[in-house]
């Protein structure tokens, strides 16, 4: 079973690209991650690039991903870990529109390069905030409408047709607006360009939330 019909590109392209956004952003992936503890609930996790990255304090990792051919990549980097890290992940087949677990049960909550994505992004973050306990956290790491006139410019320009064959990927959200809409406020913020990558993904927003209004 599959949430998502098949899709070429989550079959072929994009366990390629994947590869090479990973190796670029490597470094930061594991300085946010090293900060998941207890239940964590990676959204979008993909072909699990982000299972090597969780450390001791990470007790448990639900793993959701909504596309069945990439989740047996996923399953297949799992299996290549260590035993004990194996044995602590569970990989769910779910949309982050509609998460099947209970409200407030999730310490940790983990969105990188996802919410992109998300048909309604906003749908995913209030399923999130729903699941999140009231202590927990949110690491993010997503890429968002440049701040440069000329960049947006160009994202709104490319954007439907980027869309279409980009796995449904938008260039233009504004990510660290709707994160705090959904009701979390923002900590360990940063918003910056990542010159690795093309400039109409190259705007990045990452860190910490919390639940609350700021
Ligand atoms: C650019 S990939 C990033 C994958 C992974 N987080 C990583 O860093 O390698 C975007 C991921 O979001 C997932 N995705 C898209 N729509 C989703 C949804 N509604 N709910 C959960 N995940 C979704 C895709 O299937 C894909 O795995």
């Amino acid at each position: 079973m599959s949430l998502r019909r098949y899709n070429p590109y989550y079959r072929w392209l994009f366990p390629w690209l994947l590869d090479r956004v990973s190796g670029a952003v490597a470094d930061e992936r594991s300085e946010l991650l090293r900060q998941a503890q207890g239940l964590v609930l990676e959204i979008g996790a993909g072909t699990g690039s982000s299972f090597h990255c969780y450390g001791d304090a990470m007790d448990r990792l639900i793993a959701l991903e909504p596309d069945i051919a990439v989740m047996q990549l996923a399953r297949q980097q799992l299996a290549k870990l260590p035993s004990d890290m194996q044995a602590k992940t569970a990989l769910l087949l779910a949309d982050a529109q509609s998460i099947p677990l209970a409200d407030n049960s999730v310490d940790t909550l983990v969105s990188f390069l996802v919410l992109c994505s998300v048909p309604q992004p906003e749908q995913a973050l209030a399923e999130m905030h729903r699941v999140l306990k009231e202590e927990g956290q949110l690491l993010f790491f997503e890429h968002v409408l440049a701040d440069d006139p000329a960049i947006q410019r160009w994202q709104q320009r490319l954007n439907p047709l980027w869309h279409r064959c980009a796995g449904g990927c938008q260039l233009n959200r504004q990510t660290a607006e709707l994160i705090q809409q959904a009701g979390f406020s923002l900590q360990d913020y940063e918003r910056y360009k990542h010159h690795a990558f093309p400039r109409l993904v190259g705007q990045l927003v990452s860190g910490r939330a919390v639940k609350g209004r700021a």
